[in-house]
């Protein structure tokens, strides 16, 4: 075959949809994943305005809600409706068929989820001013830069979408998306450190100052934002084969991890926590 013929072949479907069940698989795992988180959000956080029992703000945090404190305490529930949004917004925007076929709602969820990211991030910071979190003061330094972090990605997405730079834009959002689903993975990376060590060593449930939680303020957010510049690295200088070879690694040994460590969190505090 010379290379006309080989490019003009017909694929074979095995093929070509075995090639796409890494990206499936990680899609399936994001949308699936961030949507039980959100439903936790919504089932849990919006029970005390249904009851009138503010204390179950503080079932799985105990400072959320402190009466009379009236601008932490909006901030924290702006933050939490927030975050259920943009946790069901964010896969979305990553479904191919979405993306080419419905553009308009395509972006109408875009401008959604840059808006959120921005209230979440101002929401959560003023939490942080006028209450602090519940770790103290390397809680309130990573989730601070954190918060910085996910604020300027979201202008950076809007501002070069408004300046029609459409090939850093996308790099942006894909910034942006990792930084969104960071707090998720937060939960998860807990989730699955407490399976491989059967407990959660380095963690204290009353300080939040345990060597893993203070590793954890910081590392649920800094290695997603560098696993994205290896990507960008990876798209743009290597071959096809070594991309399709990158993203097998990692669905070996990201996504049994990450679908784990979701299993263990949603089992161990989500579920738990909605019912009381
Ligand atoms: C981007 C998506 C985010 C989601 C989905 C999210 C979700 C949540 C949830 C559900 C809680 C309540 C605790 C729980 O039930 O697990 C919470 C607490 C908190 N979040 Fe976020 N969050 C996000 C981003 C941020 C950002 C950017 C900041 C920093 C500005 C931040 C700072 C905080 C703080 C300080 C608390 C309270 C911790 C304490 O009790 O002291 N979050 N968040």
């Amino acid at each position: 075959m010379n290379q006309e013929q080989i490019l003009t072949a017909p694929r074979n479907p095995t093929f070509v949809s075995l090639r796409k069940l890494p990206a499936a698989l990680w899609l399936s795992l994001l949308i699936v994943g961030q949507a039980v988180f959100a439903w936790y959000i919504f089932a849990l956080y919006t029970q005390p305005f249904t009851s009138g029992d503010n204390t179950i703000f503080n079932r799985v945090l105990n400072n959320l809600h402190v009466p009379d404190q009236l601008l932490a305490n909006f901030s924290i529930a702006l933050h939490l409706f927030g975050g259920a949004v943009i946790s069901i917004i964010g896969p979305l925007q990553l479904i191919p068929a979405i993306r080419e076929k419905a553009l308009p709602f395509h972006r109408m969820l875009g401008r959604t989820y840059v808006i959120t990211a921005m209230v979440i991030s101002i929401a959560g910071m003023t939490f942080i001013l006028t209450r602090g979190a519940v770790g103290g003061i390397y809680m309130d330094v990573g989730f601070a830069l954190y918060g910085f972090l996910l604020f300027s990605c979201a202008v950076q997405t809007w501002r070069l979408a408004m300046a029609k730079q459409m090939q850093a834009h996308r790099r942006w959002a894909i910034r942006l998306f990792a930084l969104g689903m960071a707090s998720w993975l937060y939960r998860v990376e807990y989730g699955f450190w407490g399976i491989i060590n059967g407990g959660l060593p380095g963690h204290d449930s009353d300080t939040f100052q345990g060597s893993f939680d203070i590793f954890m303020d910081f590392a649920f957010y800094i290695p997603t934002l560098i696993a994205v510049e290896l990507y960008f690295y990876v798209r743009e200088r290597f071959s096809d084969t070594a991309k399709q070879v990158a993203l097998i690694v990692s669905l070996v040994v990201l996504v049994p991890s990450i679908s784990l460590g979701c299993y263990a969190a949603a089992k161990g505090w989500w579920l738990p926590a909605i019912a009381g």
